[in-house]
């Protein structure tokens, strides 16, 4: 088999065999296949597309590239959730010991940030102690013993999609629902649970930018998984302003902590609990979406979530005392608060910005290999359609470092004011 002769035919907008893509893949993870070639054939598939058939078929040789988690010495039902990134996404780190506080068995791969969207492994980091790699019998052993473990993806699971998303980074290639869906599908099926629960973010702080083409993603990575008989549900939410109030790691780790003892951000918590009612009829432990809904709040009220919030964190070597006494987590060095400059109701809560912003004070990485500050960050405690006065508090910031004038000026410029009433933004859009 000649690579050329496969970029040829991509480029013709034929299909490509299972061979064929196995070729290439096998190629990508031995560097045998010049980036230069990859690259024009990553180009040729964002302008032509894969079928449904070539989706699924690299899915699955990229899963098998590497390391696949066998989870079957779990009791139960494993469910696993993912969300496409976005600002102030701390879901996994309240979500995950809400649901297995009712006995969905959790056994998480997270990933780090990069750019604006945060990384739930930054935020479990920013708790002294707590350990994100754990071997395969510590983790079947702690999610028996305990119902859920959330560790780092191991550097040898999916090599395929570690090396083309690089690739794609560089060479204008990300935005391309087949490659996108296949990136993170082979990654979930990789980590071995029986459901899936996918938040496709949408709006200017996320990857998809509209309705219409996240439900064209969402559903591409449903049929993955359905091909392989797995239960995958996914979720449209909006993205256009951050979620919560908090951004930035051990800010959303308190944050996350202060939604289990049920004194959360309503957004926060609404997702949380939708979400995770998704999740306990994935796992068939409730009849239907509404009891799911009722336990899970019953399981925040009682406090169950928080205890296992705490049995987490000490399970993997994390200080539990951050759960009482949040002064435990890194503290930054200044808190600035910025007010409103004018009177009105918000239009603009620009996560995307906002983001960036944080990232800028130390909270996220520019670079995959920068250091992130876990104590840094933003919180925003306003959404759109609130209306706020001149000199309301608008956001507070957590800084280590001074700020400068141009940094100050970006974070006012990332609100927006209107003078007659402007509507809230829906949190789902739309379940799949
Ligand atoms: N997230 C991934 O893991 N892969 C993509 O291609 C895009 C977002």
């Amino acid at each position: 088999m000649r690579f050329l002769d496969i970029i040829e035919k991509k480029k013709d907008k034929k299909e490509l065999t299972r061979e064929e893509i196995q070729f290439w893949i096998d190629g990508v993870v031995r560097e045998e296949i010049p980036e230069y070639q990859s690259s024009a054939l990553l180009m040729a598939i964002v302008l032509n597309g894969m079928s449904e058939r070539e989706t699924v078929d690299l899915t699955m040789i990229m899963r098998d590239s590497g390391d696949v988690y066998d989870l079957s010495l779990i009791a139960g039902i494993k469910a696993d959730k993912h969300s496409t990134g976005g600002v102030g996404d701390k879901t996994t780190l309240a979500l995950g010991p809400l649901v297995a506080s009712q006995g969905v068995k959790i056994a998480k791969m997270s990933g780090r940030g990069l750019g604006h969207t945060g990384g739930t492994l930054d935020k479990l980091e920013s708790i002294p102690g707590y350990r994100i790699a754990l071997s395969n019998q510590e983790l079947i052993d702690q999610v028996n013993r305990i119902g859920i473990a959330v560790i780092g993806q191991s550097d040898t699971s999916v090599p395929a999609d570690k090396k083309l998303y690089a690739l794609r980074d560089v060479t204008a290639t990300v935005e391309s629902i087949p490659l996108i869906a296949s990136s993170i599908m082979s990654k979930k099926l990789a980590c071995g649970s029986d459901t899936i629960l996918l938040d496709v973010k949408v709006g200017e702080g996320a990857f998809m930018a509209n309705q219409e083409e996240a439900e064209i993603l969402a559903k591409q990575m449903i049929s993955i998984g359905r091909s392989l008989g797995k239960d995958v549900r996914a979720e449209i939410s909006n993205m256009d302003q951050p979620l919560g109030f908090a951004i930035g790691n051990a800010l959303e780790v308190i944050e996350a902590i202060d939604t289990l003892k049920g004194q959360g951000p309503k957004d926060f918590t609404d997702l949380c609990i939708y979400s995770g009612a998704t999740i306990l009829q994935q796992a068939k432990l409730c009849e239907n979406h509404k009891e799911g809904e009722d336990l899970l709040r019953k399981a925040i009220e009682d406090g169950s979530a928080l205890v296992k919030l705490k049995e987490l964190i000490s399970a993997q070597g994390g200080d539990p005392g951050v759960v009482d006494d949040p002064k435990r987590l890194p503290q930054a060095k200044s808190i600035t608060p910025v007010y409103a400059s004018r009177e009105g109701w918000l239009n603009r809560v620009a996560s995307r910005e906002l983001g960036i912003l944080a990232m800028e004070l130390g909270a996220g990485r520019a670079k995959k290999e920068d250091p992130v500050n876990h104590a840094v960050g933003l919180v925003v405690p306003h959404k759109i359609g609130d209306f706020v006065k001149a000199g309301d508090l608008l956001c507070s910031i957590y800084h280590d470092q001074p700020l400068d004038e141009m940094w100050l000026s970006r974070l006012q410029a990332a609100f927006g004011y209107q003078d007659s009433a402007c509507e809230a933004l829906p949190l789902i859009y739309k379940t799949i």
